[in-house]
């Protein structure tokens, strides 16, 4: 299978699988527990049907959002994830390139592996960073400072993470960042050599902006759940939320928001936007679909706050649904690492091209020609609970 045998974010994940060490694709591609929460958020779009209008003159269209002030050409955010360098050597630095070309919205991970003050002088399209709010108040200062100075557009604080989610794939292969290489683990990478060759004699692996002040930061291999478990502050709440806010003071998003009653206390504290998300699946297995409970939350905050649908997409009419449900955007992981991982730049970029290919014919299908004239009326339900 080659990149150009891609025609889907399943065909990308299938050839993620067969070009990454299975400790590596399990890590993209685990979730929580049963994993049922995951499976959830992509299946909650197939619960919800379109309804399209006809003969309504859509030559011309628009994909374009306005999010947090500023322009995306989808209405698609490529959300922050960790550790991009161990899925593929050019790392964040292909999903950014690739998310400049198409004028999309992305985010960083605290646990990025190249610096905040690289990609804030690499690309020209919005950027946020995301934070996870750690023990050590130092290093959450100097990552503000640092956001700053580098002129980034939003910061995204994650509240779903105070601990880490019992991701059963990464015990079970013990899966640690950067990879360990044991004598049980040496042979998934050894099936997998270009893969091998290309971490072990390309850059070396580094968390540039976390490895001034924690171990995990050092090349030293450790856990995922080990840095969540240790090094982040389990008593994280909203006076603190509300403190950064301010610290920060430019645009502020709350990623991880789920009930109605936090999306209004999220527009108390004067944040800008919300990303409902169960972190695809990663944290609390069980939780709802952010898809299916979109609805609650714009019944409770629409119009005060921007509302970004995280989670589960992986085709273009999924961003149309959750748009149509209320969203400002949707937004989403695995619908662009498992490109990097098949192909790097290249794979990413076409990874986006099916999804606007995607969401340009689904609108045109639907017959709207701009992100605003999708609404309710588009959308029927299959079970209402
Ligand atoms: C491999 C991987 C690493 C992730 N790392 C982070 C992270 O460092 N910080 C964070 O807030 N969310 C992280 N996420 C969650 C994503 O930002 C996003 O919420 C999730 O991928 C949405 O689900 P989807 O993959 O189905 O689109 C990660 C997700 C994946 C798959």
């Amino acid at each position: 299978m080659r990149v150009s045998d891609c025609h889907n974010i399943d065909d990308f994940r299938r050839l993620a699988k067969q070009r990454l060490p299975w400790p590596v694709f399990d890590y993209i591609d685990g979730a929580a527990d049963d994993e049922i929460t995951k499976r959830r958020n992509t299946d909650a779009y197939a619960d919800c049907d379109l309804v399209p209008d006809v003969l309504a003159g859509v030559a011309d269209i628009d994909t374009s959002v306005t999010v947090m002030g500023c322009k995306s050409a989808l209405p698609l955010i490529l959300s922050p994830t960790a550790l991009q360098r161990v899925f593929h050597w050019q790392g964040e630095r292909a999903v950014a390139k690739a998310a400049e070309k198409f004028g999309l919205w992305f985010g960083i991970s605290s646990l990025a592996t190249v610096s905040i003050e690289e990609i804030g002088t690499m690309v020209s399209t919005p950027k946020m960073f995301q934070f996870y709010y750690h023990k050590d108040r130092g290093l959450n200062r100097s990552m503000v400072e640092r956001c700053k100075a580098a002129k980034f557009d939003a910061l995204a604080l994650t509240v779903d993470t105070i601990v880490s989610g019992k991701r059963e794939r990464c015990a079970r292969s013990g899966f640690t960042s950067p990879p360990r290489f044991t004598v049980s683990s040496a042979l998934s990478y050894a099936c997998k050599p270009r893969w091998a060759l290309d971490y072990l004699f390309r850059e070396k692996f580094a968390l540039p902006n976390l490895d001034t002040h924690v171990r995990e930061g050092t090349g030293e291999a450790v856990s995922i759940a080990s840095y969540f478990n240790s090094m982040l502050d389990v008593g994280m709440d909203w006076k603190m939320a509300e403190q950064l806010r301010q610290d920060w003071g430019g645009a502020f998003c709350l990623k991880g928001i789920m009930s109605a009653a936090d999306a209004r206390r999220a527009v108390e504290i004067g944040a800008d936007a919300i990303m409902i998300s169960n972190h695809g699946g990663r944290q609390l297995d069980g939780s709802r679909a952010p898809f299916d409970q979109l609805p609650e939350i714009v019944d409770a905050v629409g119009g005060e706050i921007e509302i970004i649908c995280d989670g589960g997409v992986r085709r273009g009419t999924h961003v149309l649904k959750a748009l149509s449900a209320g969203a400002s955007c949707a937004s989403g992981g695995r619908l662009y690492l498992y490109a990097l991982a098949a192909a790097g730049q290249p794979g990413v970029e076409r990874a986006i091209a099916l999804l606007k290919d995607e969401i340009e014919r689904g609108m045109r299908l639907l017959g709207v020609s701009s992100a605003d004239q999708l609404n309710s009326n588009r959308l029927r339900r299959r079970n209402c609970c």
